[in-house]
């Protein structure tokens, strides 16, 4: 039995994610903790909310509660629709955890403690109204480049210039509007990551087995310069974890926290102590049994240098027997109907609303099987209510319908005996072998796309075998001949049930439910698999499995979602 640790990206608190960040980290991740739980093999599957930061307090103010009061509430609510997505996490935390507080003073410390950590004082813009210094993105004024009037303290959106907060003309607060603004003196705290490009770099090069996606970005990050700079890792913030060096307090730091990115990774070690706080060594500490844990990162693009490079930083610097990420699975974007999915902007299909529509079995499969691996992919109506139809109904919910309502017709809701398999059986068994074998490699190696093509073959294989063998043909003169035939078709539902878990856990419930059956042993053997259920076993039709999406349902939902949230 291995032992397989999986973290998602952890998403931030502020509002509910839409589709396109689903389908980047969570998702996948569940498809793969679910197959490896189903392989026999022992997963710790975590994810939690990101939780400090600007945009947290920012989205608290507007909201008009306190941050943390914010926080919590929007914590339960995201707890609960990915309940609903069926996103199995063992443990589902929160980077504003106590535990993750004390863990990142840890850090901090041992960093310190290495030489890895710089005081460097800087010039920051305080804002008098709003009581609080603003970060870079939060101040607004005229560019000196264009004169646009609403650039930002980093950036001019409209001539694209990098800007410094004090090249500003006419500077205000992004905040309040207030132009009371001045110009302070402030210590901060670098992490000294330059110092450790060769480390960094090595281990990188050692990873022959990940992703071009994955370590494109990170050598290009390494490389270029500007990736592997010290990185500020404090700000001046109410919110946060505070800074202090492990349990002591950091001379001239006082009322300062640490940077979300700093914290944030360190919850993946966290999380597993809120779990469970005397058994998450064994999965973090190699000199404490998690030497033989095998540990595998999902994320989109944009998250990949914080964790080739920032996060790996923190774990190599302390110098300490802490668990590195052995495998990072990164995606593209989904984008949605000719432009991106956006929270700021409110477009594109959030998991509430999705979930509003239909159930998440749907979405699951679609997404997953038009995940953005190799490339970009869209979300369109039309893509979206084709690839259900055809696979879900027409191929999956179609065989499960026939195979159970012809039986129960002409035999009962039983499996029926007589006859015995010959040579298309035989021929079936090899086929649908192949591709079994085929789907476990794909899954294997988190190949999501090619996993969704093997399974649907396998799906197929079973359409294929049915019309061919035509039992509502057999039955006429050779009964016994219809009834292998449908015991095999019947126990094919169990099989697909169980193949098909990682993908449509609610749906393969229901497969399983109506063969009545607690067995979800694999398919090692395909040939003994399909003798699992025997002549006898009662069973009963299920519902529905999937229903076709009709034409006035996808330009009802293509125009409800065509404009902006709120
Ligand atoms: O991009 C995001 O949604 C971040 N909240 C991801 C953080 S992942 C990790 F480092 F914790
Ligand atoms: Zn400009």
């Amino acid at each position: 039995m291995a032992r397989i640790l999986i973290t998602s990206a952890i998403p931030y608190i502020n509002g509910i994610k839409h589709l396109g960040n689903l389908v980047g980290s969570q998702l996948p991740a569940d498809l793969f903790a679910r197959f490896h739980r189903a392989r026999g093999n022992e997963v710790m599957f975590l994810c939690a909310t990101d939780e400090h930061g600007t945009p947290a307090e920012l989205a608290a103010a507007k909201a008009g509660k306190p941050v943390n009061e914010y926080c919590a509430e929007m914590h339960a609510i995201q707890a609960d629709i990915a309940n609903r997505f069926g996103l199995s996490f063992d443990h589902f935390g929160r980077s504003s955890s106590p535990e993750n507080h004390k863990l990142t003073q840890h850090f901090a410390g041992v960093l310190a403690d290495q030489g890895l950590i710089a005081e460097v004082e800087e010039e920051q813009v305080y804002s008098n109204a709003d009581g609080r210094y603003l970060p870079d993105r939060y101040i607004e004024g005229t560019c000196p480049n264009c004169g646009y009037d609403k650039a930002r303290g980093d950036q001019c959106e409209n001539c694209t210039k990098q800007l410094d907060p004090t090249d500003l003309i006419e500077p205000r607060s992004a905040i309040s509007g207030s132009t009371d603004l001045e110009v302070r003196k402030t210590k901060h705290l670098y992490l000294r990551q330059s110092n450790m490009r060769g480390q960094l770099s090595e281990w990188i090069e050692s990873k022959g087995d990940w992703p071009v996606l994955t370590t494109s970005i990170a050598k290009k990050w390494l490389n270029d310069g500007d990736g592997l700079q010290d990185r500020g890792i404090t700000r001046d913030l109410d919110w946060g974890v505070p800074v202090k060096r492990g349990a002591e307090e950091w001379p001239g730091m006082e009322g300062k926290v640490f940077y979300v990115w700093f914290d944030a990774p360190i919850e993946y070690i966290a999380c597993a102590q809120e779990r469970d706080p005397n058994d998450w060594e064994r999965w973090w500490r190699t000199d404490k049994g998690a030497d033989d844990v095998t540990y595998f990162q999902f994320m989109g693009k944009d998250n990949v240098p914080f964790h080739t490079l920032s996060f790996p930083a923190t774990i190599l610097g302390s110098g300490e027997p802490w668990k590195l990420v052995d495998y990072i699975k990164s995606f593209n974007y989904l984008n949605y109907d000719g432009g991106q999915f956006s929270t700021s902007q409110g477009r594109g299909v959030f998991m509430d609303q999705a979930l509003e529509i239909l159930p998440a079995d749907y979405w699951r499969w679609w997404l997953l099987s038009n995940a953005p691996e190799t490339s970009d992919s869209e979300f369109t109506w039309p893509r979206f209510q084709e690839g259900v139809n055809k696979d879900l109904a027409d191929v999956l919910g179609n065989f499960v319908s026939r195979v159970t309502k012809f039986c129960r017709s002409k035999f009962s809701e039983a499996v029926p005996a007589g006859g015995s398999y010959g040579a298309r059986e035989e021929q079936l068994i090899t086929d649908l072998t192949a591709r079994v074998r085929a789907y476990e490699t794909a899954q294997e190696k988190m190949e999501v796309r090619r996993a969704a093509a093997e399974l649907r073959a396998c799906w197929v294989l079973g359409n294929e075998y049915l019309q061919e063998v035509a039992p509502w043909s057999t039955f006429k003169e050779d009964p016994d001949q219809a009834a292998a035939q449908i015991r095999l078709a019947l126990n094919l539902i169990r099989v697909y049930a169980v193949l098909s878990a990682p993908f449509i856990p609610t749906a393969a419930g229901h497969m399983l439910s109506g063969m009545n059956t607690l067995d979800m042993s694999w398919p090692d053997d395909v040939a003994q698999a399909l003798n699992a259920l025997p002549a006898g076993h009662e069973f009963t039709v299920p519902e529905v499995l999937f229903a076709k999406i009709t034409d006035d349902q996808r330009e009802e939902w293509a125009a409800r979602f065509s404009g902006t949230r709120d």
